[in-house]
């Protein structure tokens, strides 16, 4: 199957990032090496090290990115388990850490991974497809208690309650084993006037069980705790988030390695920070980028700098 793909604010990323020859960076979503190889090409004397949990995207990029050098590692792995993998591989320290979260197109419009409303299919929604959580298994199986609080949080559904209480009848009758099972299901609890507006009613019940299945919330909270921790002086952490969600933890994340606060009346008191924003406002997709793709329409970048030491 061959799909489209289209690095989300390539540019933008590439030069926040400072990407410099001789040094290593860090993807933590390879997908399909949008962005690996616009690193590759400027470090042929340095390293890359890559992460994606989809055993696919590796398989797709691997070749893609032996044309432009031999000087990268993928990691099948969660990023998640970073500071780990790298250390065991001998490196305690990188110039860059990128990541571009979510899914890639390529998962998203293969009807057989199931994170589609817009496609019937099992439902599966992994990136890894080695793990045994399925979105299926999780609408079969979670307490009403957990579903309610999974579509509440994240998918920010306000009909969080009566999509998870018709998901439990319905699956006393039988399994919901499919998305357009699912869909029917969540298309029954919403009103006229819901069904009526614009975007999928499916929507924001599919995002929050994709997170769920994929423990995306928690992988996002330990990039932002041991990434920082793993940049050299001048080395960056930059994030392309497309959820408000994801969005909301780097912002607060960033702000809170970044900004000094201290008294007003004892100013020497005053925390120095290591770290320094370098986007006090998220960068979004120029008009040009989306007039080519409207997916990066949601798409925020953010990112810190870890501050030179002192001479
Ligand atoms: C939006 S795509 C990245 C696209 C990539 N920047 C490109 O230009 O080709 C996100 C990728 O990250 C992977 N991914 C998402 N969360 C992950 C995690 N916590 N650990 C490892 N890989 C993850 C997904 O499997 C997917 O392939």
């Amino acid at each position: 199957m061959s799909f489209t793909h289209f690095p989300v604010m390539l540019k933008e990323s590439i030069s926040l990032l400072d990407v410099r020859d001789g040094k290593t960076y860090v993807d933590c979503t390879l997908g399909r090496a949008g962005h690996s190889s616009a690193i590759l090409h400027l470090i042929p004397h340095g390293q890359l090290i890559a992460f994606d949990s989809d055993i696919e995207a590796l398989n797709e990029s691997k070749p893609k990115l032996a044309q432009i050098g031999d000087n990268f590692t993928l990691i099948h792995s969660n990023f998640a388990y970073l500071a780990g993998e790298l250390a065991s591989r001998g490196i305690t320290k990188v110039d860059g850490i990128f990541a571009d979260l979510g899914v890639s197109s390529p998962q998203f419009d293969d009807p057989a991974r199931g994170f589609s409303y817009r496609e019937d299919a099992p439902l599966d929604m992994r990136m890894d497809q080695s793990q045994s959580l399925t979105a299926a298994k999780l609408v079969n199986e979670a307490s009403l208690a957990d579903l309610t609080k999974i579509f509440r949080d994240y998918g920010e559904e306000k009909d969080a309650y009566p999509i998870a209480k018709a998901i439990v009848k319905a699956r006393g009758k039988a399994p919901v084993q499919t998305t357009f099972q699912l869909v029917e299901i969540i298309k029954k609890v919403k009103s006229p006037k819901e069904l009526s507006k614009k975007g999928h009613p499916a929507k924001q019940a599919f995002q929050a069980l994709r997170i769920a299945v994929n423990h995306e919330e928690e992988a996002l909270e330990k990039l932002l705790e041991v990434g920082p921790s793993l940049l050299n002086p001048g080395g960056v952490l930059a994030i392309i988030s497309f959820m408000s969600l994801d969005d909301r933890l780097v912002k607060n994340r960033f702000k809170e390695l970044c900004i000094e606060e201290g008294s007003r009346h004892l100013p020497s008191l005053l925390e120095k920070k290591q770290f320094e924003l370098l986007t006090r406002k998220p960068i979004t997709a120029s008009p040009e980028e989306l007039a080519e793709n409207r997916r990066s329409l949601p798409a925020k970048l953010r990112a810190i700098r870890k501050k030179e030491e002192n001479p």
